[in-house]
């Protein structure tokens, strides 16, 4: 089968969906490529650089679609490529099924298959197709440099002959894919950031980027399905909006991501919360598209407020970054034809069995298949919910623990009188020096697994050091036994050389790695 990629037609859309590398891929895949002349330009893929890659180009865009049985886009299909779909045709890209029934209708009427990467479910199997998370990486790295651009100061702090200069505070709003690209980017430009989102499971993400996760004292967990929040309740919003507002004048630069998929965004930073800010603030509402969280947004520009603040409710930032967002979104799409082509021959087949198929099919052999059943498998990020053992009194508490010392204490005493039998056993026959040594070797084989069982995980590091020394002392007595003119003695102290040594190198890598994880590249 051939895989076709026109030129995107929307104004300033760069993207495109297939790039030299990712036809490559396809290719190997067993499918023809062809890309209609000029369609990766913006994105710095020339179609010299396709034709390397073994891609053909096709002059119009008609010809294309006349000849692609896959065609592979960004942004949907617009009212003037409808006239090209036709029956069998399978289109990839983003659709947006939920505001776009028309467009779907066209779909039916021709025949034509659509697979909305924007409807692949967040579940682990299916990372590998997450167009959103994808692009909604790179809008919240965007932002933060978007931020950079309009904000007059630095991000980092620092004292310099002229003068000291304090770090910007930055506050983001919605953790999700954005929000952590964000909070990541700010943090290691040197700014102070914080965070906030509905879902508490995301607190931990986004203290581990380095960010102060704002805690709220109410009880409402706002996880939804699929890895997105659900609505949360109008008391909680106000209590959220108490909390921005205190933040509201000592932060410098708002990025806001909040969202509820469906549903226009919240508003979350109102006209007076901006009111409070001070001059040369800046806020990014990345859900300018969805009507933005800030009341001031205007899509597509920048505008500034009374009070000096400047706010940038662009809704292309991914296509900013075109040669990035095309890149990782072609893999995205390769990612999903892979899976479209279970024999890897270059044909496709629409499994509706597969629930990542299934979920990403809108319409499928002449019938509107959007909205599709919720995914079997658990969500990314989401665990479920633990079983919560039942309530017990005081004293059914204490009779518990108290049957609970009185069994470990007959299997410890068992354990004893077992141990006793079996050396009188072996020392009615074996001879005085094995004993001795016997008996050394019994306690510390004793006294080691008392030692080492209990430690917390948290000194395993240490402890590891410890052995690590032990394992020194091992090699020091087996090196002065190795030149024994007993054979076992020698083969014994030759064996504790080499398990004591792989002890050491090994415990020499992973501190090495360990170490790693702590130093910046
Ligand atoms: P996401 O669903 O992963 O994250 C949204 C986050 O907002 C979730 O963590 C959710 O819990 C949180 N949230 C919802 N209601 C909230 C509330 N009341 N208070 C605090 N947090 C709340 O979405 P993702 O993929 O990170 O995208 C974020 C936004 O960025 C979306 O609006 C998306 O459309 C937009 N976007 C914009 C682009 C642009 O060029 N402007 C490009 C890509 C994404």
């Amino acid at each position: 089968m051939k895989v076709g990629c026109p030129k995107e037609l929307l104004a300033d859309e760069k993207r495109v969906a297939m790039t030299p590398d990712s036809a490559r891929q396809l290719i190997k895949l067993g499918y023809e490529c062809v890309v209609e002349t000029g369609a990766g330009q913006d994105a710095g893929f020339a179609d010299a650089l396709y034709e390397e890659a073994g891609v053909t180009i096709a002059k119009t865009a008609a010809s294309l679609w006349k000849q692609s049985d896959i065609v592979v886009k960004v942004r949907g299909v617009i009212k003037k490529e409808e006239k090209h779909l036709r029956a069998d045709q399978t289109v990839i890209s983003l659709f947006w099924p939920g505001q776009n029934a028309d467009l779907l209708d066209s779909f039916k009427a021709a025949g034509a298959n659509a697979i909305a990467m924007d409807m692949v479910p967040r579940i682990s199997r299916a990372q590998k197709m997450d167009a959103l998370s994808s692009m909604a990486n790179i809008a919240g790295y965007r932002a933060v440099i978007e931020a950079g651009n309009q904000f007059g100061r630095f991000f980092t702090g620092q004292i310099t002959a002229a003068g000291k200069v304090p770090p910007a505070k930055v506050l983001v709003i919605g953790a999700g894919v954005a929000g952590l690209a964000a909070i990541g980017t700010a943090t290691s430009l040197g700014a102070i950031v914080r965070a906030f989102d509905v879902r508490p499971e995301v607190a931990e993400q986004i203290e581990s980027m380095g960010a102060d996760f704002l805690m709220l004292e109410f009880e409402e967990d706002g996880s939804g399905e699929g890895g997105y929040a659900k609505p949360a309740s109008p008391e909680f919003i106000e209590k959220e909006m108490a909390l921005f507002r205190q933040q509201a004048p000592e932060i410098d630069i708002v990025i806001t991501t909040a969202l509820i998929p469906g549903r226009p965004a919240p508003k979350l930073w109102p006209a007076e919360m901006v009111a409070l800010m001070k001059p040369g603030s800046v806020v990014v509402d990345l859900a300018a598209e969805q009507g933005g969280n800030c009341d001031l947004t205007v899509p597509n520009q920048v505008m500034t407020s009374d009070n000096g603040v400047t706010i940038v409710g662009y809704t292309d930032f991914p296509s900013r970054m075109a040669s990035q967002s095309s890149t990782l979104y072609a893999t995205n799409i390769r990612h999903m034809l892979d899976d479209l082509t279970p024999e890897k021959d270059g044909q496709v087949t629409i499994n509706m069995e597969d629930d990542v198929i299934r979920g990403a099919t809108v319409v499928h052999a002449g019938e509107i298949t959007y909205p599709p059943p919720a995914p079997k498998v658990q969500a990314i990020g989401k665990a479920p919910a633990p079983e919560k053992p039942p309530e017990l009194t005081p004293e059914e508490k204490a009779a518990q623990e108290a049957a609970a010392h009185r069994k470990a204490g007959r299997q410890q005493i068992g354990l004893l009188v077992g141990g006793g039998l079996f050396m009188l056993l072996v020392g009615a026959y074996a001879p005085a020096s094995f004993m001795q040594h016997f008996i050394v070797f019994a306690l510390s084989c004793f006294v080691g697994f008392q030692v080492i069982w209990n430690v917390s995980h948290a000194l395993h590091t240490p402890l590891m050091a410890v052995t690590n020394a032990i394992s020194g002392i091992i090699i020091l007595g087996a090196l002065l036994q190795i030149g024994s003119s007993n054979g076992i003695v020698m083969i014994l102290a030759s064996i504790s050389v080499l398990i004591a040594t792989i002890n050491i190198v090994g415990g020499f890598m992973v501190t090495r790695r360990m170490l790693a994880m702590f130093q910046k590249s």
